[in-house]
């Protein structure tokens, strides 16, 4: 595997115990370059929120370590990390009190940029998103659809020239249309501006259609990662092959209809 660029996140060894003995994440180690996106899929439980949190410091790691930029974010203050790291939750995680705009622009804001500077860049990443910010930018996320809100909410995210954006199943509650232009745009959106990504999904037909390179999780451990190409091509074990059967499946019976 040729490494593109130097890896913005590198993941070693990482592992996080819970109080009463959890094992959620035990011994982990994958790294992100820059302009690439990494999809973590794998059954429910298996890990995949608490290695994002341990990656923003939501939660501390109970071993190995992660640098981020080349440097160990143990010894980084947590509120300066995330401020360089774009947070994309499920639903969206906007104030529900503040406007579009303001929710846009709370990372420029409490980075202490100028407010001309910060509107000027809330209308660029409203833009960026396919959001009028004339129409859009005075609404509570209330008043929008929830592909709108999902839509504010990578807006928000990259409003802070993220070198890295986390992802929990940022399209999981939009339909498939919504999801299909969405994802595609933020494919786009990532060729542009060239930040790293990491995606966590239960879909795997999602994860083959967006990832550079899918990291498969069970039970607190990598099991494979590779280019959807080749985990197509060699699923490691049963498991592997198990995700990988409903979009075959889904693939098979649309080309069925075909004939
Ligand atoms: N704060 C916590 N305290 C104790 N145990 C926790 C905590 N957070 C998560 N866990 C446990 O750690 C394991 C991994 O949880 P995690 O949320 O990382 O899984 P996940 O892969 O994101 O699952 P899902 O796909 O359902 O979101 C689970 O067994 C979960 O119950
Ligand atoms: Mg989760």
């Amino acid at each position: 595997m040729i490494e593109h660029a130097p890896a913005v996140l590198d993941v070693r060894d990482v592992r996080k115990t819970y109080a009463g003995d959890v094992e959620a994440v035990r011994g982990v180690s994958l790294s992100v370059a820059r302009g690439r996106l990494l999809v973590l899929a794998g059954a429910s439980g298996c890990g995949k929120t608490s290695l994002l949190k341990m990656i923003n410091r939501l939660e501390e790691t109970s071993g190995g370590s992660i640098l981020f930029g080349g440097e160990d974010i143990d010894g980084m203050d947590p509120v300066a990390l995330r401020r360089r790291i774009g947070w994309v939750m499920q639903g969206d995680g906007l104030f529900p009190h503040m406007s579009v705009r303001r929710n846009v622009g709370l990372i420029p804001q409490l980075a202490g940029q100028d407010p001309a500077r910060v509107e000027l860049r809330v209308r660029e990443m409203l833009e960026l998103v396919r959001l009028d910010p004339d129409e859009f930018g005075e609404r509570l996320p209330a008043e929008l659809s929830g592909g709108q809100r999902q839509r504010v909410g990578f807006a928000r995210a990259l409003a802070g020239e993220p070198e890295l954006v986390l992802m929990d199943e940022p399209f999981s509650a939009l339909d498939p249309i919504t999801r299909d232009g969405l994802q595609q745009d933020f494919r786009a959106l990532q060729a542009e501006l060239g930040f790293a990504a990491v995606m966590v999904t239960h879909d795997m037909a999602e994860a083959l259609i967006m990832a550079h390179e899918v990291a498969v999780m069970r039970e607190g451990q990598l099991v494979q990662r590779g280019t959807p190409r080749e985990l197509m091509a060699s699923p490691v074990d049963d498991y592997v092959t198990g995700l990988l059967e409903t979009p075959r499946r889904q693939v098979q019976a649309i080309a069925e209809l075909g004939r």
